[in-house]
């Protein structure tokens, strides 16, 4: 049995610019949204990642057209069906779940099985379902399918135990077109959640006060077509500041929004790594000082993301002194610290809490890619170790990631992909 791995050649400084793509998160939610229209509606600026190739086998299971010209997909439901999504490509990403919400606002009901994604410890999906039955929504479970079926959706008061991002976005979609207001309290506040409430608000749903903890719907009959260009992808960017740091000399990032990294960015300067913001670009200078050590705790937006602990850890193994990483959102997602030890990383483990003690040299080994964010931090302790690193699982890295190869190889990284024997 053969498989497809990421090989990189460790060693080689990395200057010039790379161009961040669309955000993925934004991405699994919009193009769902795009079916509560009437209208075909068209998305700029997507990402070129294989979770948009899932959603758009999904939407076409639905009768969607669906065209794509560069980073332009267009969604086109005037003549979409109210048909069961229960085909294996429900389970290639969790965001499918997504589809709950925007076919129980559309059609008042949906059959979807349960939904895929990384392994970050258990990813329930209570506060979803929470939110479908205070609108109204009858919820049965068989055969690892969900079943949401309401006589009508009634707008209500609805209070997130945890202010989850996916809850807060899945909620939304279902009260654009329930009767009546809903109020989201202890709602989710990511950038990802504004930019899916700018595209329902362009197709005329009426939302208020997305990116606090409360957000106000009053439902409407109908949503039309528009066209929407995805925020950049903050948590690509905030790797490849990382990456920068790491084993960059002087590279320009650019398609930013600094504020969404406001968190990363004041720890890599408490760090020591040297930047400059102007604009929606940032300059990275790597290597110019030694690194220090640092504490960092995820929270929800605007705290650290937790999707970028895991990139910034290979970081923290080449500063000086212990660092340590508190994890509050996914009390497991530290399956990366085994494959960085594997690197010559000197990492343990305590309850939700991974301590770094650094600063350690790397060196290539055989690795996996145990999610989409451990690849990450992979590829980075890739182009920092001596000798070569292999990555395998690299299906997670291309999951979230659009064409990180290349962008790594116009910034000088000796990078490439071949089949090895099991
Ligand atoms: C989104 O996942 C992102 N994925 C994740 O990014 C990100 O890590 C996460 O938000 C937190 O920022 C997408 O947007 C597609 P949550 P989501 O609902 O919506 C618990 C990546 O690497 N929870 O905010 O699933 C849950 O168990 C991915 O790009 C419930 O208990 O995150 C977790 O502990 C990984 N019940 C916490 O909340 C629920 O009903 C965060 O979940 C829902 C969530």
């Amino acid at each position: 049995m053969s498989e497809r791995v990421i090989a990189i050649e460790g060693g080689y400084k990395l200057n010039g610019t790379v161009r961040i793509s669309g955000a993925k998160n934004a991405t699994v939610a919009l193009i769902p949204a795009t079916v509560l229209s009437d209208e075909p509606v068209e998305i700029y600026g997507v990402p070129e990642i294989s979770d948009v190739k899932a959603l758009a086998i999904l939407l076409k299971e639905l009768n969607c057209e669906v065209s794509v010209e560069g980073d332009k997909v267009t969604i086109d439901p005037t003549h979409m069906k109210d048909l069961p999504l229960v085909s294996d490509a429900v389970n290639k990403l969790r965001a499918s779940y997504y589809f709950m919400g925007v076919l129980l606002g559309k059609y008042k009901r949906v059959k979807i099985k349960m939904p895929g994604g990384c392994y970050l410890g258990p990813r329930p999906i209570d506060l979803h379902l929470k939110g479908f039955e205070a609108l109204g929504a009858k919820i049965t479970y068989e055969d690892d399918t969900y079943i949401l079926e309401a006589d009508e959706l009634i707008g209500n008061r609805i209070y997130l135990d945890f202010a989850s991002v996916g809850a807060t976005i899945n909620i939304l979609f279902a009260a654009v077109k329930a009767k009546g207001k809903t109020v989201i309290e202890n709602a989710a506040k990511e950038p990802e959640i504004i930019d899916v409430a700018n595209l329902l608000t362009k197709m005329g749903a009426k939302i208020r006060g997305v990116g606090t903890d409360t957000i106000t719907i009053e439902g409407v009959e109908h949503l039309h077509g528009t066209f929407h260009e995805i925020i950049p992808d903050r948590i690509e960017a905030g790797t490849f500041l990382v990456i920068a740091a790491a084993a960059g000399e002087k590279v320009l990032i650019q398609n930013i929004i600094p504020q969404h990294l406001e968190a990363l960015i004041s720890k890599l300067k408490e760090m020591g790594v040297e930047m400059e913001v102007i604009g929606d670009s940032i300059i990275v200078y790597g290597g110019r000082a030694p690194l220090h050590h640092v504490n960092i705790k995820t929270q929800t937006y605007p705290g650290f993301a937790t999707d970028l602990q895991q990139p910034l850890t290979t970081l923290l193994t080449q500063a000086e002194g212990d660092s340590q990483v508190k994890e509050t959102i996914y009390a497991e997602r530290f399956k990366h610290c085994e494959q960085l030890n594997k690197m010559g990383a000197n990492i343990e483990l305590e309850e939700a809490t991974s301590i770094i003690h650094g600063a350690t040299p790397l060196h290539g080994a055989r690795v996996e890619a145990t999610d989409l964010r451990c690849g990450a931090a992979l590829v980075i302790a890739g182009l920092i170790a001596t000798g070569k690193t292999e990555i395998t699982n690299i299906y997670h890295i291309d999951r979230g990631y659009d064409n990180i190869d290349h962008k790594l190889i116009t910034l000088g990284a000796h990078i490439t992909r071949y089949e090895i024997d099991d």
